[in-house]
């Protein structure tokens, strides 16, 4: 069957805000400009040597009802929580949190200076899911799976396969997730398989990408929407890193509330209840 190549639906350029206790990042995903690419909830990227706009960290806090996905590319955090889990997440390497039914957490800079620069994700679980027990997957960059199969490029798969067959480490059966790094050398395109229907995007770290070399052209700091399509193919104008994720949308009702994200507003004041009355 004849690949049908998917063209750029979008472009978001997200809002600048602040999280945690203070930190400066933009919002991809998760606000008006883009309320949520099911089963994707929320991008935030944050990318500053400002120590003031992000030395605050993210102080514990709880989730309920999806996976939250911390991506690191520059600098050092440390995460802690009320489950007995500590680490710290380096540049490449990646904590993958199945929030479930309830945890708290934090998210603390594990430095005084420097860039500290990366990705937060947060992929819903289906309504089945929701109310399981928390869980974590987390792997240094060096657990990352690589594929070097495209000259002077690198292909760092989180999670997911590339056509070569190279499989990321993190699993998931709920929404069949795609997460991948990808430094492209210039004029080198990339092609990647994907179920025609699951939701996709490609957000530009830095250089520029053509979309199956086209007049359709995704730049540094923007987040292109993908239509739907069996392939995509990109080509790398000058050097270009760039993040690919997908994932199979859920179609289920979404209820958000700060920090839970159920399918109905009786869930969520549910939620509220469990975490003050030190139910998580
Ligand atoms: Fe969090």
């Amino acid at each position: 069957m004849k690949a049908k190549i998917r063209k750029l639906q979008n472009i978001i350029s997200g809002t600048p805000t602040t999280d945690g206790d203070g930190v400066t990042m933009t919002r991809l995903i998760g606000s008006p400009e883009l309320n949520m690419l099911d089963p994707f909830l929320l991008l935030d990227a944050f990318e500053t040597d400002q120590v003031n706009d992000y030395i605050g960290g993210f102080p514990d806090h709880p989730h309920r009802g999806f996976e939250t996905v911390t991506y690191l590319i520059a600098g050092q955090m440390r995460h802690k929580d009320n489950a007995g889990h500590e680490g710290v997440i380096e540049a490449g390497g990646v904590q993958w949190m199945t929030a479930g039914k309830g945890i708290i957490h934090s998210e603390m800079p594990e430095q005084q200076a420097g860039l500290l620069q990366g990705f937060q994700l947060w992929i819903n679980l289906p309504a089945s899911e929701k109310m399981s027990a928390p869980a974590y997957q987390e792997f240094p960059a060096d657990k990352i799976a690589v594929d070097s199969s495209i000259e002077d490029s690198v292909i760092r798969i989180i999670a997911g396969q590339t056509d070569n067959g190279i499989s990321g480490p993190v699993k998931n059966n709920f929404v069949n997730p795609l997460y991948m790094d990808i430094s492209l050398a210039a004029g080198q395109v990339f092609k990647q398989s994907v179920d025609g229907t699951d939701n996709a995007f490609i957000y530009v770290l830095e250089g520029e990408l053509s979309i199956n070399d086209t007049q359709q052209k995704i730049s540094s700091r923007q987040l292109g929407v993908l239509s739907e399509g069996t392939a995509i193919v990109v080509k790398a104008k000058g050097d270009t890193r760039f993040i690919l994720a997908a994932a199979r949308p859920l179609h289920e009702p979404v209820a958000r509330g700060g920090p839970f994200v159920m399918n109905t507003k009786a869930e969520i004041i549910q939620a509220f209840e469990d975490f003050q009355n030190n139910r998580f």
